[in-house]
């Protein structure tokens, strides 16, 4: 972490999420009617961005990205970081395998992938090779113009780097339905599928077709079995009711049961209101699947990183951008009057969210 701050790794790699981000705004909003919509979607994505329909909004995924990417990429970055300090950051021998649940434009995707590059730049630069971690990101994400927003935005990140991250472009693909993840299940289909797979060929001695099996037994099972198989399984404000923990119940019980030791679950999400049941709920389960707590309930924030004021000046060059194309649009809902007071009169304190991470142990602990 002291190589990170002597290195401004956190602002290098902000500022090019920023820079791709304000590219991809400038294309995607232009006219007066762009700009309209996406206030109007200000509200819903405030207030109600568990429910499906908010993106449904014209211009929901746009004021989303706007509003919560950048501040949320620092919030996960210093819970990243809060992982490191609790000893429970996952390593793996052949870089993290890494699953986003409810991905949304990608903050929490963007800043696990740029700091296990970092910490891969950081083992080339030390010449030790156990940091050597680079990352793939499984996102799962139900929306398609939040997809289609994600993907433009990896590609623009990879252009901009002039095409050397070419693993971010792995965020311009989704699993659309978290609801359809059952790896146990999954990984069977895929072995006995694998496992009857014929190669037909010619054969010009007999004069007939003729096939070959494709795989042995044990190399459609190696197949199989490293499917959905992730060291870091991260719910960053997708688990935020009891009922929405309750509809995915199947999957989370599947996924943390199969995932091996050394796997780590990060959640990130609000608190008041329901959460604290949704935390009790999520610790039943993953203790009840062999992971033991290792960060309750911490406060991770953008104002606790070094980007923090550049969160607010980004936010704030979008503001008058919007401004430009459609001045005073929609003045007269409260949630927009907040958004325009805290871009331009009243900054508010950026928000926080609570981190809980849990950690599968190859043996219980024994204190
Ligand atoms: C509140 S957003 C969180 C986005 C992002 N993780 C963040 O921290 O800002 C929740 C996301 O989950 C997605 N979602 C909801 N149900 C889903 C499902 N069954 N499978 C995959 N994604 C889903 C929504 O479309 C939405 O983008």
């Amino acid at each position: 972490m002291a190589w990170v701050t002597a290195n401004d790794v956190l602002e290098t790699k902000f500022e090019a999420l920023a820079n791709a981000l304000w590219t991809l705004l400038q294309n995607e909003i232009r006219t007066s009617e762009d700009a309209h919509a996406v206030w109007e979607a200000v509200p819903a994505v405030l207030a109600r961005c568990n429910e499906q329909a908010t993106y449904e909004m014209p211009g929901a995924a746009i004021a989303y990205a706007w509003l919560h990417l950048l501040d949320r990429y620092a919030r996960t970055w210093s819970a990243l970081e809060r992982l490191v300090t609790a000893g429970c950051l996952p390593l793996a021998k052949h870089g993290v395998r890494i699953l986003d649940v409810g991905t949304g434009p990608g903050p929490s995707a963007f800043a696990a992938y740029d700091f296990y590059a970092a910490m891969t730049e950081f083992a080339a630069q030390t010449g030790n090779k156990q940091w050597r971690q680079p990352p793939t990101i499984t996102c799962v994400e139900f929306d398609g113009s939040t997809n289609h927003l994600r993907h433009h935005l990896a590609e623009i990140v990879f252009e901009q780097s002039e095409r050397q991250s070419n693993g971010v472009l792995a965020m311009c693909f989704a699993l659309s339905d978290f609801r359809a993840i059952v790896p146990r299940i999954e990984r069977k289909r895929l072995r006995e599928m694998l496992r009857w797979t014929e190669d037909e060929y010619f054969d010009e001695i007999t004069n007939e077709w003729v096939s070959d099996l494709r795989y042995s037994a044990d190399e459609a099972n190696d197949i199989a079995q490293s499917l959905h198989r992730y060291r870091l399984i991260i719910f960053s404000n997708f688990l935020t009711t009891v009922s929405t923990v309750d509809t995915f119940k199947p999957n989370l019980v599947d996924i943390l049961s199969d995932a091996q030791p050394g796997s780590v679950i990060m959640v990130l999400g609000g608190k008041g209101g329901p959460y604290p049941d949704v935390y009790e709920y999520v610790n039943c389960l993953a203790e009840s699947t062999g992971f033991e707590l290792e960060v309750p309930g911490e406060l991770v924030s953008s104002a606790d990183t070094v980007v923090s004021d550049r969160v607010y000046a980004e936010g704030v060059k979008v503001y008058k951008y919007l401004q430009r194309l459609a001045p005073d649009a929609a003045e007269d809902i409260p949630e927009v009057q907040m958004v325009r007071s805290h871009f331009t009169a009243q900054r508010q304190a950026a928000p926080s969210s609570q981190l809980w991470a849990y950690r599968k142990h190859r043996w219980p602990r024994t204190t």
